[in-house]
């Protein structure tokens, strides 16, 4: 089953609105760590503005499972974290203006300012991801940069507006995954996933990991995080084992009800 990874951001903008100390993002950690998750993701941005300096720093001495993180190619977070040494870093293309990470990072056209980071990482003994759109093109410039992972962008995926069109982006996301894993990538998957969307990609063989913040972190309001991320959980498992009415056993119902 492919593990999940949940992103405590949102926790740390909560926090932020107001300049105090909670809800606290490790915290957070801690309860998505007991509610089953396999890994926490978070996003040092350039300008702090939800997880800071503490936080990484705690979350690297507490999280038991994976730490994942995200984090721009800028020189000063590159050197953040050489030093926390995470288990895996994602480098996400990052702009102030924005709400939320906005696409894929352009490793084709970045690949030389990427290039050099992904070697600092290997030899750091960190793993090293890209979040790209699902083009086989941006695939291939990872692989070529020696990336041992990919998370490709579901936004658009999510973001569809028919089942016509969430079908194609689903088809592109499997051609991506398809051509990254023959091409020995590990293939992790996110943005925009929820409790509604998450089940066909579940469905897909392949993907390593799922990272999901947002749809979780707004539930765990309700619900708890522990709750919120056991639930997601569930869903991945269940949309790994898709309820298949067997078209024979159905002709059998269908009979016995007709008598
Ligand atoms: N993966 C990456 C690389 C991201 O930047 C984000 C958003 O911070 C996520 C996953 C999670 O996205 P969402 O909050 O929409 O679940």
């Amino acid at each position: 089953m492919a593990r999940l990874g949940v992103n405590i951001d949102h926790v740390a903008t909560v926090r932020q609105a107001r300049k105090a100390d909670e809800p606290d993002p490790v915290w957070a950690a801690v309860e998505a760590e007991l509610g089953g998750a396999d890994c926490i993701t978070f996003h040092l941005r350039e300008d702090r503005r939800h997880i800071s300096d503490r936080d990484a720093e705690v979350l690297r001495r507490t999280v038991a499972t994976k730490l994942n993180m995200e984090m721009s190619v800028a020189a000063p977070i590159v050197k953040i974290a050489l030093e926390l040494r995470p288990e895996q870093c994602t480098l996400v293309p990052e702009r102030r203006e924005e709400v939320t990470t906005e696409g894929g990072l352009d490793v084709v056209r970045l690949r030389r300012r990427v290039g050099p980071v992904v070697g600092r990482l290997k030899r750091a003994g960190v793993l090293s991801s890209a979040f790209i759109e699902p083009r086989l093109e941006q695939v291939r410039a990872c692989v070529d940069l020696g990336f041992d992972a990919v998370e490709l962008w579901t936004g658009a995926y999510a973001h569809a507006r028919s089942a016509a069109q969430r079908e194609r982006r689903l088809e592109a996301l499997v051609a991506a995954l398809d051509a990254g894993l023959d091409q020995g990538l590990t293939v992790h998957a996110g943005h925009g996933l929820t409790y509604r969307n998450v089940e066909p990609l579940a469905a897909i063989q392949g993907f390593d990991e799922f990272n999901i913040g947002h749809s979780i972190v707004s539930r765990a309001m309700f619900v708890g995080m522990r709750e919120a991320v056991r639930e997601m959980k569930a869903l991945l498992v269940r949309g790994e084992r898709p309820l298949v009415v067997c078209p024979d056993e159905h002709a059998e119902d269908a009979q016995a009800k007709r008598g």
